[in-house]
């Protein structure tokens, strides 16, 4: 590991990391600006503060914004960055330009792309300790790629030099220059005063008339000044998202990573190329996750559990030896050790299911408490309610929790026994170990110990068959 530069960034060099997310992404061809478009579950810019962080204090990384700028900072803002307001998007160089005041204090200028995600703190600092030991005034982070096609190339003095002449767009390379796979990861340490010093020499002479930061290159070698290229300690790393394809491999790239990741802490992942895990998730050893299993979000999941086939669990919590059987769909849930849920499970926001309960198929839940052991094994709605434990809520009980206007609270005491299709019209209390008849509709609280039958007496008619047939 490369000993990092958060320490020496505190006194000097002072390092600011820039984040160009400025841009529309017009190749997505999308309303959603590109930054915001996500992979691993998270928006691409995310990744990319996420790793500055890992570098500098938050409070010295700025992202570049100007495209849906208030869309773009509200995404990010829980992160306590910097914004700088580009309000024309007229270039990568302008991108830079633009942000000279807001950086006037920094020695040291890291930029980064917040199109692309995979960058580590391990390659930024690397990019960093590569500029500061070579007195650079800009340092360009590169990379070797198979198809170099859509990538500015880095033109090196010599092959054995580090030094750079220029970088090329795809543009205006010659076929000799395209042949070139040393490509501009659009990563690069600036000496802040070359940077800024230079800047306003670039000139708009493109394909795409704008003022590209990559001429800052050929602009400081006729200066006189030093520029160099570093390799990524590996070439994936820079990919970008500005198609969809290319978005589609980063989210596959990604979700391999955290597969591989959580199968080395002792996970088990049948066909992890079939799940879809977000990058904040966390599983402990031992349990199995089934194929076509999506856990998304800040979702924990503790030991011993058994996520099957075709669940969807999302910002949720999991407790150690949980079965999830297939089906089930889980929404800002706690699960307590041992509970047992599904197939075809549907827990929605606040649902808390305590130790070894066990909630069945197509049972829906939502704001509830379902106390320990307690059971609601079919076909039943649980809205808006507190039960206790060793509850059995019979077949196709429902709370009805929703007057029209104003929704109310069931609480189920302990022990008690609802029979099955009945409803429990809110507010109520069913007190401690009383019985609710099968069928019953229960208006009123009952008290612990009774029975409730909120239902009419059957009546069995003999001989009525008969009788409507008389005269046939
Ligand atoms: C850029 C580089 C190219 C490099 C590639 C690596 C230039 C001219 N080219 O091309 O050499 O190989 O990255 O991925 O820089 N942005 C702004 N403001 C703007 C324009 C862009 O903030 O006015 C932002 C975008 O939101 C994006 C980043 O800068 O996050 C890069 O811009 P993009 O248009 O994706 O550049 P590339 O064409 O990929
Ligand atoms: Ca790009």
């Amino acid at each position: 590991m490369p000993k990092s530069i958060r320490v020496s960034s505190r006194v000097t060099p002072r390092v600011a990391i820039a984040i160009m997310a400025a841009g529309k992404g017009t190749r997505l061809k999308s309303k959603l600006p590109k930054v915001l478009h996500e992979v691993g579950g998270k928006p691409l810019l995310a990744h990319v503060i996420a790793a500055a962080m890992k570098v500098v204090p938050p409070n010295d990384v700025y992202a570049i914004i100007g495209h849906e700028s208030a869309r773009v900072r509200e995404a990010v803002a829980s992160a306590g960055i910097g914004f700088i307001l580009q309000e024309d998007q007229r270039g990568t160089g302008h991108a830079l330009m633009v942000a000279q005041e807001a950086l006037a204090d920094y020695e040291t200028i890291i930029v980064l792309s917040g199109d692309a995600p995979l960058i580590t703190a391990q390659t930024i600092e690397k990019l960093g300790e590569f500029h500061t030991s070579n007195k650079a005034a800009m340092t360009i982070l590169s990379a070797c790629l198979e198809n170099p096609t859509g990538y500015g190339r880095v033109i090196r003095k010599s092959k054995s030099s580090a030094e750079v002449k220029a970088i090329v767009e795809e543009k205006s390379a010659t076929m000799a220059q395209r042949k070139i796979r040393e490509i501009n990861s659009g990563f690069y340490a600036f000496d802040r005063k070359s940077l800024f010093g230079h800047i306003n020499q670039l000139k708009t002479d493109n394909a795409h008339r704008e003022y590209y930061l990559t001429d800052l290159a050929s602009v400081l070698v006729k200066a006189k000044k030093r520029v160099v290229a570093v390799e990524a300690y590996d070439s994936s790393e820079i990919l970008g998202g500005n198609t969809r394809a290319e978005l589609a491999d980063i989210d596959l790239r990604m979700r391999r990573a955290k597969t591989q990741e959580l199968m080395a802490q002792g996970v088990t992942i049948f066909y992890p190329d079939t799940c879809v895990i977000d990058s904040d998730v966390e599983i402990g050893a031992d349990t199995i996750v089934e194929p076509f299993v999506q856990i998304l979000g800040k979702t924990r999941i503790g030991t011993d559990c058994r996520i099957r086939s075709y669940s969807v669990i999302e910002d949720s919590t999991i407790g150690d030896g949980v079965v999830a059987r297939p089906g089930c769909i889980l929404h800002d849930a706690k699960v307590e050790r041992g509970a047992v849920l599904g197939p075809y499970s549907h827990l929605r926001p606040g649902s808390e299911i305590g130790e070894g309960a066990h909630v069945g198929n197509f049972v829906e839940t939502k704001k509830i408490r379902l106390g320990k052991r307690s059971k609601a094994n079919h076909l039943s709605y649980l809205g808006d309610a507190e039960i206790g434990e060793g509850v059995n809520i019979g077949a196709g009980t429902i709370t009805c929790n929703f007057d029209g206007e104003k929704k109310h609270k069931t609480i189920i005491e302990d022990g008690v026994f609802v029979g099955s299709d009945s409803t429990l019209v809110a507010p109520l209390t069913v007190g401690k170990g009383s019985y609710v008849a099968a069928g019953s509709c229960v208006t009123d609280d009952v008290p612990a110990d009774s029975l409730a039958i909120g239902r009419s007496r059957q009546i069995v008619k003999e001989g009525w068959v008969q009788q409507k047939h008389k005269g046939r």
